[in-house]
C-alpha cells in the first residue's frame, strides 16, 4: 500500500492545503495529515483544534488520516513505515526552505523521499499567516478558508479580544 505524510502546521488549514491533500489523496492509497505539536511555534489555535478542523474538512477523503505529531519528522515517518512526505510548493520562494527540510530529511532518514506537489495556481497566493491576519481584522476569508475554519478564526479572535478586555 502506497502511504504519504503530508505535515505541516495548518494554523488553520487553508483551501492551498485542501487541495494538495485532495490531490495526493488521489494518488496514494493512504494520506496521513500530520499536525506539527511544537509550542515554541506559538500557534493560534492548539493542536487539538488544529487536528480537529482537518478532521472535519477532509471528513469526505475516505483514505485520509488526520493525526499529530512532536519531535522530528522523520521519527514520526519511520514510526507510521511511510517513506514519501508530500509538501506543497505555492512559488519559487517556498523552494529554498522546501529544498533545504526536503534534503535534511533525507539525510537524516535515507528511505524517505519528499514528493512535491504544486499549489494549484487558484490558491499560490494564500497563506495561513496571510488568514490569520486578515481573520484578525474580521475581513472576509471566504476566498482562502472553508465557512466552518473562517467561524473558529472570528471566534477565536473573539475570544482574544475579551481576554485582553479584562
Ligand atoms: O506548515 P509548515 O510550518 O511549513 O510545516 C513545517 C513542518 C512541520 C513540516 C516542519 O517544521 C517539520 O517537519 N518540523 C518537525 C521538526 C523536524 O523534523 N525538523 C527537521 C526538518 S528540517
Amino acid at each position: 500500500m502506497a502511504r504519504a505524510l503530508y505535515s505541516g502546521s495548518f494554523d488553520p488549514v487553508t483551501y492551498g492545503h485542501i487541495d494538495i491533500i485532495k490531490r495526493a489523496s488521489n494518488i496514494f492509497d493512504q494520506v496521513v495529515v500530520a499536525v506539527l505539536n511544537n509550542k515554541a511555534k506559538n500557534p493560534l489555535f492548539s493542536v487539538e483544534e488544529r487536528v480537529n478542523m482537518l478532521k472535519e474538512t477532509t471528513k469526505d477523503l475516505k483514505n485520509v488520516k488526520v493525526t499529530s505529531f512532536s519531535g522530528l519528522l522523520v521519527d514520526f515517518a519511520k514510526e507510521e513505515n511511510i517513506n514519501v512526505i508530500v509538501r506543497g510548493l505555492r512559488a519559487v520562494t517556498d523552494f529554498e526552505y522546501e529544498l533545504q527540510m526536503a534534503q535534511t530529511n533525507h539525510e537524516l532518514l535515507p528511505e524517505v523521499d519528499t514528493m512535491f506537489l504544486t499549489t494549484s495556481i487558484l490558491y499560490s497566493y494564500v497563506s495561513s499567516t496571510i488568514v490569520r491576519e486578515v481573520a484578525s481584522y474580521h475581513g472576509d476569508v471566504s476566498h482562502f478558508v472553508p465557512e466552518y475554519i473562517a467561524q473558529k478564526l472570528y471566534n477565536k479572535y473573539d475570544e482574544i479580544q475579551k481576554m485582553h478586555k479584562v
